[in-house]
């Protein structure tokens, strides 16, 4: 099957004192998607943005030709319903949520497509899969965590690899399209391992905002890719 590659810069290490041009910028530079990470102080020992930060950026997500930027908005929060709808309202395209913090993944699930967006669930690294096989008509993202969340800038977590390994081959079996999403840690040296792993979609925080040139480091990126 052939898989388009999707480069997700993670708003977490962006200068939050200049959020939506930092979003500009890294779209000039050649993000897909723009990744927001919802952290509640609950679910992660952080905190970072709510809804209304996500809508305020609404208007900086979209390219120079006036194409819309997918925000992906990954929800670090429990409980979860009350907050991906707000999302939803906010301006979200794609919300994630961790299935540990939902008491009914399915219904959280519906609320999300119901607002008419993509939905996907989250996995932490020890986390199992069991949930998937359960709703996957109904998942249009899976992402994996390759680090522990809550922080930016962490190292890359090895079993991801072979936990990607395993959820490609269940997506392909399903026949559904549905995206392969990496988190944490990832940046220009172990990039194309990932990909190798089964993964179509990168989230890459501080190795993107914490470069001077973050088109440089995109570019690499694609450049490993393509490889
Ligand atoms: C961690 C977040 C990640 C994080 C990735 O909880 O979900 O999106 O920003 O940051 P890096 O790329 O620096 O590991
Ligand atoms: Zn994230």
């Amino acid at each position: 099957m052939s898989r388009t590659f999707c480069i997700a810069p993670s708003l977490l290490s962006a200068d939050f004192a200049r959020l939506g041009e930092e979003v500009r910028h890294v779209i000039d530079a050649g993000a897909d998607w723009i990744h927001f990470d919802v952290m509640d102080n609950h679910y992660v020992p952080n905190l970072t943005f709510g809804p209304m930060i996500c809508q305020a950026l609404r208007k900086h997500a979209v390219k120079a030709d006036g194409t819309k930027v997918p925000i992906d908005v990954h929800l670090m929060v429990q409980p979860v319903d009350a907050l991906a709808q707000a999302f939803a309202k906010a301006g979200a395209d794609i919300i994630t949520f961790h299935p540990d913090a939902s008491a009914h993944v399915d219904r959280t699930l519906q609320l999300i497509k119901a607002e008419g967006c993509q939905a996907g669930l989250v996995f932490n690294p020890a986390a199992p899969l069991d949930v998937l096989e359960w709703v996957l008509d109904k998942v249009d993202v899976v992402l994996l965590m390759s680090v522990n969340p809550g922080f930016g800038g962490q190292s890359f977590i090895d079993s991801t690899l072979r936990k990607a390994d395993k959820v490609r081959k269940i997506i392909d079996a399903s026949g559904r399209d549905i995206r392969l999403e990496i988190d944490g840690g990832v940046k220009v040296d172990n990039i194309r391992r990932v990909a190798d792993s089964g993964a179509d979609t990168f989230v890459a925080g501080s190795a993107i905002f914490g470069q001077p040139d973050y088109k440089a480091v995109i570019d690499a990126m694609r450049g490993q890719l393509a490889a």
